[in-house]
């Protein structure tokens, strides 16, 4: 994995970034000392060269338990308790799901919303279908899973037997608390604990992300192995220069300042979407609080340049953009040449189709410059697990150094819990009487 902040740098002052240099040096200290906000969330720093291939084994043993017994199997879990797994899996999968090149489970996600019309579908889907269930919920108790598991609790025991169905779900959560780990400690569930010390978003290397991905058929060894090598490069002993992390903390952040509030993360990869939306509540829930915080938003590019692209080009001057660049495609077709020529495409004849894409990226990238919007580029050599477990530490460091540049807590998440709060006093749960009585009279 390589970073150029070189388009990035010529927006700025001469020294922004180096200025910068002790309050990161501070930051990566704070980080491992644990002496920062939120330190008893810092698990996640040297999860990557804690892994034993013993633990890669034991879940490498429960998914195929679920890939020999199941034709399709459900995650259910929301936010961090899903988006790295579906990131990861979207990622290495056929673009179309049904080609994908393997006799696995079919993966689907669930437990992430509260749509009627979603979960009759899916209850729907799956009748006939032998499926298996991996409930993911690190508190145990979030509404959005918890109604998800228990339709499908009941949906998998009245298809297979209450016996037969404990074989095919999983819980991952809590060690000790909440309704999660209650539920299977009684049904005898086979389950995996998330680390008290790693939050939701940062617990993609936990059974929460590795499980699926492993059941989907995918190599858990090597996105680790990635994830591992990434965690020695960005070592708090590697010169800051030659921290991928800590350059691109260092950068954004000094754009930050500069009045560029919104940071856009553009995938020329159909199958990067949900890399976006992983990467959005990384730094979304890591550093919007406290009334600051970059506004992370993300598009797919080519397809995106015809809709969002007029704004980025020529809107509001409030932006930068990171790009995630995959160097080799893991196949080759080219434009093939016509007689006719009737679409005029002659000039392509012959051409990969992928470098095509990177002049539609380059050509993208000198547009944007010129158009006032400074441009970071990530670049992995193809997408594979082990590229993919680099590309998420790496984005997790810097994550962890950029928040506490931004001078906040980036392991806590204060405020999802208001609309909670609100939720479950306007649907009576008990306890939540006091806050039933406000809404009533704001009402
Ligand atoms: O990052 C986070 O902490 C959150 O997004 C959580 O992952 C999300 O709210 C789900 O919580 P839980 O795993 O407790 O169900």
């Amino acid at each position: 994995m390589q970073i150029n902040v070189t388009k990035a740098q010529q927006f700025l002052a001469a020294g922004a970034v180096e200025a910068l240099a002790p309050q990161v040096k501070a930051a990566q200290e704070a980080l491992e000392n644990g002496t920062c906000p939120g330190n008893d969330f810092l698990g996640w720093l040297h999860l990557p060269s804690s892994i034993t291939p013993e633990f890669i084994a034991e879940i490498n043993a429960t998914a195929k338990v679920l890939q020999e017994n199941c034709e399709a199997v459900v995650v259910a879990g929301i936010g961090g308790s899903y988006l790295g797994a579906r990131m990861v899996i979207d990622s290495l999968s056929s673009s179309f799901g049904w080609l994908r090149p393997s006799n696995m489970p079919r993966i689907l996600f669930a437990g992430n919303n509260i749509g009627e019309d979603y979960l009759s579908e899916l209850i729907d889907y799956l009748k006939g279908v032998k499926f298996g269930v991996i409930n993911i919920s690190k508190s145990g108790t979030t509404t959005e899973t918890a109604i998800t598991f228990r339709l499908l609790k009941k949906m998998c025991e009245d298809q297979r037997g209450k016996e037969e169905a404990k074989k095919v779900i999983v819980a991952v959560t809590d060690a000790k608390k909440g309704a999660a780990r209650t539920t299977a400690d009684k049904e005898g569930y086979k389950s995996f604990i998330i680390p008290d010390n790693v939050g939701g978003r940062f617990s993609v290397l936990t059974p929460v992300g590795l499980l699926p991905i492993a059941v989907a058929g995918f190599d858990i060894a090597a996105l680790v192995k990635g994830a591992q090598d990434m965690e020695k490069e960005c070592d708090i002993n590697a010169p800051a220069e030659k921290n991928p992390a800590a350059v691109y903390a260092a950068v954004r952040n000094a754009i930050y300042q500069s009045g560029k509030k919104i940071e856009i993360l553009c995938n020329y990869q159909p199958k990067l979407h949900n890399f976006g939306e992983w990467w959005k509540q990384l730094y979304g829930e890591s550093e919007g609080k406290d009334g600051k915080g970059i506004f992370p938003a993300a598009v797919d590019l080519t397809t995106d340049l015809h809709s969002m692209g007029q704004w980025i080009q020529d809107g509001e001057r409030t932006i930068f953009e990171t790009v995630i660049s995959v160097e080799k495609p893991n196949t080759t077709l080219c434009v093939p040449s016509d007689e006719e020529n009737l679409d005029g495409l002659n000039f392509l004849a012959g051409k990969r189709i992928d470098e095509v894409n990177k002049m539609a990226e380059l050509g993208t990238q000198l547009a944007h410059v010129d158009g006032g919007v400074p441009n970071m580029k990530v670049s992995i050599e193809k997408l594979d697990e082990y590229n993919l477990g680099q590309l998420i530490y790496f984005f997790e460091k810097a994550c962890g150094i950029s928040g506490l540049l931004l001078e906040v807590n980036p392991f806590n998440q204060p405020g999802v819990e208001a609309y909670k709060k609100n939720m479950f006093a306007l649907l009576n749960k008990p306890g939540y009487e006091a806050e039933s009585a406000a809404i009533l009279r704001k009402g």
